[in-house]
């Protein structure tokens, strides 16, 4: 984990509410793990001292370029909205605990909004390593579905599920999984960015014995594990355990999420 400064090669809109932002980070040698976040400083330190974490959704180890996908919410990612070609960025990364591959086996991701932009990372990972990869992306209308051709590109098969055309309830999500869990020889599953997604994919993990791991998100100062602003519960074995998304996560066994 470093802070640095990178410049800016590209940030523009992907959709009504969403921004894609590239970045060189030529100079900067390290491993960057899927799943793992950096903390954004997006405008005036002074004003908004509060940086914005956000997770890794490409990293290019032969370009040493860096990606980031991110929803406009509120005022940092409005203000790294207004960032140009050029300019610097400063950030603190790579951050947190990044997501585990299986040894055999396919994969299957579940992933809902924004939360692609963090199971994107892991399914390159995974077809790198040649390993079957199916994306369920749940969204709330056709528009918000994200990265569906450039996962399709890189080998993943992608399933689409949206509010508008009613096919995004839990149970059609249950019923689409269980199928490409029967048929395609999955032993891992991943999720994020739905409480209750998160809960299908940790009855399914347990129902199927499945891998499961689970992208948590938490509002965060420091981002470094020195405030707690971020603590969350988790369960391991019969005991709840108070820990630190930002530096025990974001990334947890789906077994150990605690899911109300
Ligand atoms: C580990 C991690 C990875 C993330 N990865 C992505 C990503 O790849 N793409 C993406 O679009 N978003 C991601 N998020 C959510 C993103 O950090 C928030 O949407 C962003 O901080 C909102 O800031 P804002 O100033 O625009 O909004 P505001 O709502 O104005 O933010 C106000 C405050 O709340 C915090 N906050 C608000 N919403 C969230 C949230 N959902 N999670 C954490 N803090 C929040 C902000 O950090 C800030 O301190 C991630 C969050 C975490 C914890
Ligand atoms: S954000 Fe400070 S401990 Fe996690």
């Amino acid at each position: 984990m470093k802070t640095f400064n990178a410049k800016i090669m590209t940030n523009q809109s992907v959709s009504t509410r969403y921004w894609q932002i590239t970045l060189d980070v030529s100079a900067i040698d390290m491993p960057v793990q899927p799943g793992q976040f950096f903390h954004i400083q997006c405008g005036d330190a002074w004003k908004n001292p509060l940086r914005r974490p956000l997770s890794v959704y490409h990293y290019n180890r032969e370009l040493r370029t860096l990606e980031f996908l991110y929803l406009v919410k509120g005022t940092g990612t409005q203000q790294l909205t207004l960032k140009k070609k050029g300019d610097m960025l400063n950030l603190i990364g790579p951050l947190g605990q990044g997501f585990t591959l299986p040894e055999q086996g396919a994969l299957l991701l579940v992933a809902r909004g924004v939360g692609v932009a963090t199971l994107h990372a892991l399914a390159r990972e995974a077809r790198s390593e040649n390993k079957r990869v199916h994306v369920i992306i749940s969204a709330r209308t056709p528009e918000d579905l994200l990265t569906v051709e450039t996962l399709t590109h890189i080998g993943a098969t992608v399933h689409t599920v949206t509010d508008e055309e009613e096919t995004s309830s839990v149970e059609s999500v249950r019923s689409l999984s269980e199928k490409l869990i029967r048929e395609e020889g999955i032993s891992a599953i991943y999720t994020c960015g739905s409480r209750r997604l998160s809960k299908l994919v940790q009855e399914l993990a347990d129902e199927y014995q499945l891998k499961g791991e689970l992208a948590t998100e938490a509002h965060m100062a420091c981002g470094i594990g020195d405030c707690y602003a971020c603590a969350c519960t988790i369960r391991k074995g019969n005991q709840l355990k108070t820990v630190r998304v930002c530096t025990d996560g974001p990334v947890f066994p789906i077994s150990q999420a605690v899911l109300q």
